[in-house]
């Protein structure tokens, strides 16, 4: 049999993940967990570079994004889930990789630099942020990963991945595999303010977990049209998130027309129109709650799922550092 190819791919534990998570990356993943042998990393080392303040948030995210993971569909038969800082020979991998890298490449990595910005690490960056993406760079080459379902942020990374990989690669002996990304179909899902992306620190996500009463409130108080004052005045479907979010869970493709085609003529509210995304949103989500439903409190059979996925994910990241070590002579007979 051909050997499958690998994805490996994952998400910081600070909270629990959104409509954005899923359409991003989370859909992808469900779909190619079928054909590829995938690795999903719950990246509790990397959540610290910027919570190093607050560690005790880890354990009840790493169990909320584990329950996220299986409620969307991963199947951990078929995608292997853990805990990143359970495999130390990811830390390892990254102590090599430090070396082929230089801190001006790093300060211009544009995820780093966005991310800097936006928690005000310009005076104090601590160097463990700075780095991240050369620990990144490790979690996807321990897995020997050929491609990377992320959201399109994300995409620098990779980029910072491949730089290593070649380094690597031509300097000592070639061991390691260049992946590739993969985003998904509505890349940048735009927070419920229309504004920038969903993102929790902003408040303007709707959750995978949120149950039918909170999704009602969060879609009727959804940012529209500001330019559109009565439901008669002619409407814009562009830059206006509740068509986005249509256009994303909303699989009646003709209801959709119908209804854009009456907001731009100004002949539908926008109460009828949220109202319909409720009911297409509730229509995705269902199944995930249900499926939520049978772990939620059954933590003993989450902390399973990973306890047994970490040791399977540690055997092949053993293998990997072994290749590296080898391929730089660092292969002691003592
Ligand atoms: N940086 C990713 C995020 O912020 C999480 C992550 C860590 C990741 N390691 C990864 C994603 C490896 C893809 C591959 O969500």
């Amino acid at each position: 049999m051909k050997k499958k190819k690998r994805i490996l791919t994952g998400d910081r534990p600070t909270g629990r993940l959104h409509l954005g998570h899923y359409v991003g990356s989370l859909a992808n993943r469900v779909k190619l967990q079928e054909d590829y042998e995938t690795f999903i990393l719950i990246a509790d080392a990397q959540a610290l570079t910027d919570h190093f303040e607050h560690p005790e948030i880890l354990l009840k995210n790493i169990r909320e994004v584990a329950k996220d993971y299986l409620s969307v569909g991963l199947d951990p038969e078929k995608s292997t889930i853990f805990v990143q800082s359970m495999i130390p020979e990811i830390a390892e991998l990254a102590v090599f990789y430090l070396n082929l890298v230089t801190v001006a490449r790093l300060q211009r990595n544009p995820t780093v630099k966005d991310e800097m910005k936006q928690k005000g690490f310009e005076a104090n960056l601590p160097a463990g942020f700075l780095v991240y993406p050369v620990h990144q760079a490790a979690d996807i080459t321990a897995f020997q990963a050929d491609l990377v379902p992320v959201g399109k942020d994300q995409l620098p990374m990779i980029e910072q991945t491949n730089e290593i990989v070649r380094r690597f690669n031509t300097l000592y002996k070639k061991v390691l595999t260049e992946p590739e990304g993969l985003v998904g179909e509505f890349p940048r899902l735009p927070g419920t303010d229309g504004q920038g992306k969903m993102s929790k620190s902003v408040g303007n996500t709707i959750y995978l977990s949120d149950d039918a009463k909170t999704l009602e409130k969060k879609v009727m108080r959804m940012y529209t049209d500001p330019t559109r004052l009565r439901a008669t005045d002619r409407g814009h479907i562009e830059g206006n998130p509740v068509f986005t979010y249509h256009d994303a869970f909303n699989p009646n493709k003709e209801d959709i027309a119908d209804l854009k085609d009456r907001y731009r003529k100004g002949k539908v509210g926008d109460v009828e129109v949220k109202k319909k995304l409720i009911v297409a949103l509730n229509a995705f989500l269902e199944p995930l709650r249900e499926r939520r439903a049978e772990y939620a409190s059954d933590d003993k059979k989450i902390d399973e799922i990973l306890i047994a996925g970490t040791a399977r994910a540690r055997k092949v990241a053993k293998e990997t550092l072994a290749l590296v070590k080898n391929a730089m002579q660092i292969n002691y007979p003592f």
